[in-house]
């Protein structure tokens, strides 16, 4: 048997990717949710907007666990709001908190339980490149900064905000994507560390906060328009977000960055603003410390 623990498997790709994982009779699924998802998967409580709620679900997968160990975490959960003004009930920027903080806490507390082997796969987006993203760039992964919701250097904040915010977001994604897969745990253990982009794909719940306009787009000219323009899908994402969780699709040597172009999966390059060693280890440090823990175990 094969335990999966995943966010965001209740919409759009991660569903997908849960529905089909749960067609393999030899895995079970731990999905962490604020809500019941509408199919046949079985969901743990979990609020990514919360910290407590994190420890809980952390607390509740370990006693579902038993003996077990996780062959498979899969950190695909999301938002995107429109602005920089939200937060959390820790008093955290929103789209930083659920998007990186939560996960990031979630993956502290359950790596101890990771089994020899086992795969983690953090949903990324390649809106973290400015070479990907001209229209509202990441400028720096500061867990300082970014949890006070000031994505820009400069003092006030753009129109862009929250699109900025959620692009430094999956730049963190990324950035703790490789310091987990150059840690000693990781590297003694065997632990396969993948960063997957699923690409621009309509037509998912992901634009639910955004302007009517631009749900308008998103979930339902885009969708249409893919067919000709070979979009990607959110059944062939989760496609191919199941087959890297359980490994049915495995990352070439030294390749971290899972990234799907034009329906196809590729093994690019890590960008240079997800490549920065320093960016990396401080926000590994910064994070530990707004969410109460030691940088290393
Ligand atoms: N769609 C794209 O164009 C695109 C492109 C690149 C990367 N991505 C990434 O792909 C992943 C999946 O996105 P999607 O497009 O499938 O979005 P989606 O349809 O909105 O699904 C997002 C998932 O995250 C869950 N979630 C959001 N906030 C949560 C919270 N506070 N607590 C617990 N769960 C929460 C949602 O749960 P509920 O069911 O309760 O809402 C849902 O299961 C995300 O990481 C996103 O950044 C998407």
């Amino acid at each position: 048997m094969k335990t999966i623990v995943m966010t965001g498997g209740t919409n759009g790709i991660g569903l997908v990717a849960a529905e089909q994982m749960l067609r393999d009779p030899n895995v079970r699924l731990l999905v962490g949710a604020r809500g019941k998802a509408p199919s046949k998967i079985k969901c743990l409580p979990l609020d990514l907007a919360s910290l407590a709620s994190v420890r809980s679900f952390a607390a509740a997968v370990e006693q579902r666990l038993g003996d077990a160990r996780i062959d498979g975490l899969v950190l695909n959960a999301a938002v995107q709001v429109g602005d920089v003004k939200h937060r959390t009930e820790d008093g955290f920027e929103t789209t930083f908190a659920v998007n990186h903080l939560a996960h990031y806490l979630l993956l502290r507390l359950l790596t101890p339980r990771l089994a020899p082997g086992a795969i983690v796969v953090m949903t990324t987006s390649n809106l973290h490149d400015p070479k990907t993203n001209p229209i509202a760039p990441p400028e720096h992964a500061d867990a300082g900064k970014l949890v006070r919701g000031e994505v820009e250097l400069a003092k006030s904040q753009g129109p862009r905000s929250g699109l900025r915010a959620y692009a430094a977001s999956k730049l963190c994604n990324l950035l703790t994507a490789r310091a987990l897969a150059s840690s000693a745990f990781a590297q003694e253990r065997g632990i396969r560390v993948i960063a997957f982009n699923p690409g621009l794909t309509p037509g998912t719940q992901l634009s639910r906060h955004q302007s009517p306009a631009f749900k308008f787009v998103f979930a339902v000219l885009l969708p249409i328009l893919s067919v000709f323009l070979r979009m990607n899908t959110p059944a062939g994402g989760g496609a191919l977000l199941a087959d890297l969780a359980l490994g049915r699709t495995v990352s070439p040597t030294g390749r971290l960055y899972a990234s799907q172009i034009k329906r196809r999966l590729t093994w690019p390059d890590i960008s240079e603003l997800a490549s920065d060693d320093a960016a990396m280890a401080s926000l590994w440090r910064d994070s530990a410390a707004l969410v109460g823990l030691p940088a290393a175990d």
